[in-house]
């Protein structure tokens, strides 16, 4: 039998506790979620009005990527002023209006921090082009190699493709790790130490409950500059880079604490493509970030061993620190959970390309990647720590992988020439309603309308398809996020127990979570009780292959 719970969460119950240990974040990505004035790209007057459906998900918390004024080279990461909102997205006044009605509902609301760099349409940085008295100390310009200057001052590849360094008229040459449009800031300058505490405060003084910190790894580099040589961008996650993850990164963070400490119950939450989970593990030492990413449960595969060995590294690697591990799925920079679970899976971590090549030549069996991808939703959200759930996880959206070129926009499509074809694929806007694009995401009737087109068949996965439906993606979210603080609270520590070949479960609080990612129905123990399968009718003691379950002891109290 399948429990419904009604969870009420309200920011006076959890006050007093720390939320963010065990908090689910639905993060926001605002140009694809909702647009209120119809010109095709989200906004805050959508995004306030899809409170309500956040609040009946059962969310604790939104994380909103960039939100700031931006010319867009790089969707927003590319930030002109920290202190304001993108006029396409609304006022400032909106933005206030939008954290006071979400703390209303019990919602607290991260913000997306972009400390590595800058637009080059910021002040500092237009500063620096008419080479105003130290205004190029706050980005790192360099004179060029070789006899006329004229080649990069070293080896460095930009994340998206290409040198990591562009060319001024005037002769000198600048770091940029992403796109030329984004120049790396000079963290070793006080200035821009002090500029960036005082946007936190900005913003924390507005009552934003906390920062996801892009590029947490990005800012400090090594002052010699020296050439990287075989250690290439796309190698970040495994190998030293002198521009990736410095030691001298963390006095910013031990910084930044220190301002947040001033407030009650704010956060930071790091995304830093480390090397390993111990390297993870310094971000969050008690004075520097109170939660980091988990990439590497995105990165598994969908098997057993890889999944369980990914849970065990980052749940004792925190431990070490006395931070909790943050579980994400899938973000905007990753293609969908579906996709990725929807074709033979590899049997090592993935790494920065996802495994394309290897991806066109086989078809995907969305149907397989939707039933993993449900299953997976029951292990994040049985694990301890923090979940953040990408908007359209919830509705089981795919990647969308047929893209047309001239509709691409992602700098990596560009920088790579179309080798990458990049991740404008799980950034399409978000199916709301009715049976054509653009399914509600648009007042405007014409589905041409959107940033990015919508597939022409996904009627079927609405938000409106799927609400009250007992079978639909959404509900499974919706029942889950509902249990999950019924059942948990933050300490239950995760026990194995023993399973067969290819089946992950393991018992928390007294509550057993069962995942079979293997190619055979499996026989659960007896007499327990289903508190939740992620499909339904798991109800006669087996377990069906890519499928997962919540088991209880019929006696148990919650
Ligand atoms: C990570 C962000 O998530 C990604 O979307 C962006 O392109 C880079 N950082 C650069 O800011
Ligand atoms: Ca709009």
């Amino acid at each position: 039998m399948t429990r419904s719970v009604h969870a009420v969460t309200t920011l006076e119950d959890r006050r007093g506790e720390a939320w963010w240990t065990t908090a689910v974040v639905y993060q926001v990505y605002i140009r694809s979620f909702a647009d209120g004035n119809g010109d095709g790209i989200g906004d805050l007057t959508g995004l306030r009005s899809k409170l309500p459906y956040l609040a009946d998900l059962g969310v604790d918390a939104v994380w909103i990527n960039p939100w700031y004024p931006s010319p867009m080279a790089d969707a927003g990461y590319d930030v002109a002023d920290f202190r304001d909102i993108e006029p396409s997205y609304g006022t400032l006044a909106e933005g206030e209006a939008f954290i006071a009605e979400a703390h209303e509902l019990g919602i607290r609301v991260i913000l997306d921090i972009v400390p590595n760099h800058t637009s080059s349409e910021h002040r500092w940085f237009e500063a620096a082009l008419r080479d105003e008295p130290g205004a190029r100390d706050r980005y790192i310009f360099r004179p060029g190699r070789g006899p006329a200057g004229d080649e990069p001052p070293n080896d460095w590849q930009s994340a998206f493709g290409g040198p990591a360094w562009s060319r001024l008229d005037t002769g000198e040459w600048y770091l940029h790790l992403f796109a030329p449009a984004q120049p790396d800031l000079n963290w070793e300058h006080p200035e821009v130490r002090a500029e960036f505490e005082d946007i936190l405060r900005f913003w924390f003084d507005k009552g934003v409950d906390g920062f996801r910190i892009d590029v947490a790894h990005g800012l400090a580099k090594d002052p010699a500059l020296p050439d990287a040589g075989e250690r290439l961008p796309g190698s970040q996650h495994t190998d030293p880079h002198p521009a990736w993850d410095q030691d001298a990164v963390h006095e910013v963070y031990r910084g930044w604490r220190a301002v947040a400490n001033a407030y009650a119950d704010r956060v930071f939450v790091a995304e830093a493509w480390v090397p390993g989970n111990d390297r993870l593990a310094r971000y969050l030492r008690p004075d520097e970030l109170h939660t980091a990413f988990q990439f590497d449960f995105l990165r598994a595969p969908w098997r057993s061993a890889s999944i369980r060995a990914v849970i065990d590294d980052a749940l004792e690697q925190a431990a070490t620190v006395g931070a909790p591990a943050t579980w994400v799925l899938s973000n905007h920079d990753v293609p969908r959970t579906v996709t990725r679970y929807s074709r033979s899976q590899p049997d090592h971590l993935v790494e920065t390309d996802w495994e394309r090549a290897r991806w066109a030549l086989e078809e995907p069996n969305h149907e397989l990647g939707r039933r993993r991808a449900r299953a997976a939703a029951l292990l994040q959200l049985a694990l301890p720590g923090t979940a953040y759930i990408y908007q359209g996880e919830e509705l089981g959206l795919e990647e969308v992988e047929d893209l047309p070129d001239e509709v691409r926009q992602d700098p990596t499509w560009f920088q790579t020439a179309g080798a990458d074809r990049g991740r404008d694929g799980c950034r399409v806007p978000i199916p709301w309603s009715n049976s054509e694009a653009p399914y509600g995401f648009s007042p405007i009737a014409a589905a041409e309308n959107t940033w990015l087109p919508q597939p022409g068949h996904w009627a079927p996965h609405t938000a409106q398809a799927q609400a009250g439906e007992a079978a639909s993606f959404l509900t499974l979210y919706q029942q889950a996020l509902a249990l999950r603080p019924q059942l948990w609270t933050t300490d239950e520590p995760v026990e194995w127990l023993d399973a067969p070949h290819g089946v992950l479960a393991f018992v928390r609080g007294g509550v057993q979570c069962w995942v079979n990612t293997g190619t055979t129905d499996i026989e659960l123990p007896a007499g327990m009780q289903v508190v939740l399968g992620s499909v339904p009718g798991i109800t006669d003691g087996v377990l069906p292959t890519d499928t997962s379950v919540w088991l209880a002891e019929p006696e148990h109290d919650r």
